[in-house]
């Protein structure tokens, strides 16, 4: 049978749960300390100033907790949050009907928007800039424009792809911060504090070995804790410890580092398929049957952190680290040159 893949741990579970898991406070967020600060500092100078919070820009791979920043954010802020995302704005009508719905220091919070149409985005410039939207009404010889004033708001944007925003855009944003994947301990910390508001008996050591094979991911972490909570009330007692969640994750396919199927595949389609590298980042998508896109932004972040993959000019590359992970052996240097 196939090892679980990323995608699948990395599903959204309902809003229901979401709400109570997410932490709706800095104080109940772990991990990001750096970016932490500089946003509580920016929320406090806001506040003190009376002023709104300037244009915020998130990004980093899925499941690391960007929704749930936004929305810390604007909770500190005492501003209410309307949600959208790229995709779902179709036309710059829709956009205007967002901006002109926003009151004084409202939070838009535009989720995925490098998926944000060209039109619409260029509406969105001056809205940032100046709080003033360009509206056309009418049609025809009667067609004219019309200026609106915006009230002040902030506009959070998120993306787990930074590197396809216009520069026109990213600019626009005051603040940027990426997100980072998370520690063992610090996952390890949000595990114990999930198990708390879910009710589940967990050890220490228990928590431990979610952790560390979660993927550096809060999401991955919370789904896998979820499905380790099964195991241990049908086949165990109900409570976690380190040797049920090892026989749990060992009946889901999570593997020793977190990595799953597609993982494998990947390092394995490298130094089989590839020599080792370099490959660029279509070629292996091809290789593996994956979306480049998917390869980039989902899988790749992880294995370059981890150590098992470079990324260098000319492409992809395995490291020592992925040729032992895989139980192969490296080419010697004047063999590999051969190849
Ligand atoms: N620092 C954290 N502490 C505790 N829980 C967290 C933390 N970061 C994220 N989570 C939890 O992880 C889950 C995913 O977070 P979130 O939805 O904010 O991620 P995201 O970056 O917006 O993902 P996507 O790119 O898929 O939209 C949520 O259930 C949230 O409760
Ligand atoms: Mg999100």
């Amino acid at each position: 049978m196939a090892d679980r893949l990323v995608t699948d741990t990395l599903a959204k579970p309902d809003a229901a749960l979401e709400q109570t898991l997410r932490p709706s406070a800095f104080n109940d967020f772990t991990g990001q300390a750096k970016v932490k600060e500089r946003l509580e500092i920016a929320v406090e100078a806001a506040k003190r100033r009376g002023e709104a919070l300037d244009h915020i820009l998130l990004s980093g791979p899925p499941g690391l907790g960007k929704t749930t920043i936004a929305n810390i954010l604007a909770k500190a802020m005492g501003a209410n949050v309307k949600a959208t995302s790229g995709p779902t704005i179709e036309k710059a009508a829709d956009l205007a009907g967002l901006l002109t719905n926003l009151e004084e220091g409202d939070v838009l919070f535009i989720d995925e928007i490098h998926r944000l149409q060209k039109t619409v985005e260029e509406y969105l410039y001056p809205a940032m800039e100046d709080f003033k939207l360009d509206i056309i009404i009418d049609q025809g010889p009667n067609a004219r424009s019309v200026r609106l004033n915006l009230p002040r708001f902030t506009l959070i944007g998120a993306t787990t792809r930074s590197g396809l925003l216009s520069a026109p855009l990213l600019t626009r944003f005051g603040i940027r911060e990426r997100l980072d994947y998370y520690t063992t301990e610090q996952l390890q910390r949000i595990l114990l504090r999930a198990s708390g508001l879910l009710n589940v008996p967990i050890e220490d050591p228990g928590a431990h070995e979610i952790a560390r094979r979660s993927r550096g991911t809060p999401r991955i972490a919370g789904n896998l804790l979820r499905r380790v909570r099964d195991y241990a009330e049908v086949r165990g007692d109900g409570r976690i410890t380190s040797v049920l969640a090892d026989k749990a994750l060992g009946i889901l396919e999570i593997d020793e580092n977190g990595l799953d199927e597609m993982d494998k595949r990947i390092l394995e389609t490298v130094i089989v398929k590839f020599g080792g590298g370099p490959v660029g980042v279509s070629s292996l998508a091809v290789a593996v049957g994956e979306e480049p896109d998917t390869i980039e932004e989902v899988y790749e972040p992880y294995l370059i952190m981890e150590g098992y993959l470079n990324r260098t000019p000319q492409g992809r590359v395995a490291t020592p680290r992925s040729y032992e992970k895989l139980g192969l052996k490296p080419l010697a240097g004047a063999q590999a040159r051969l190849l």
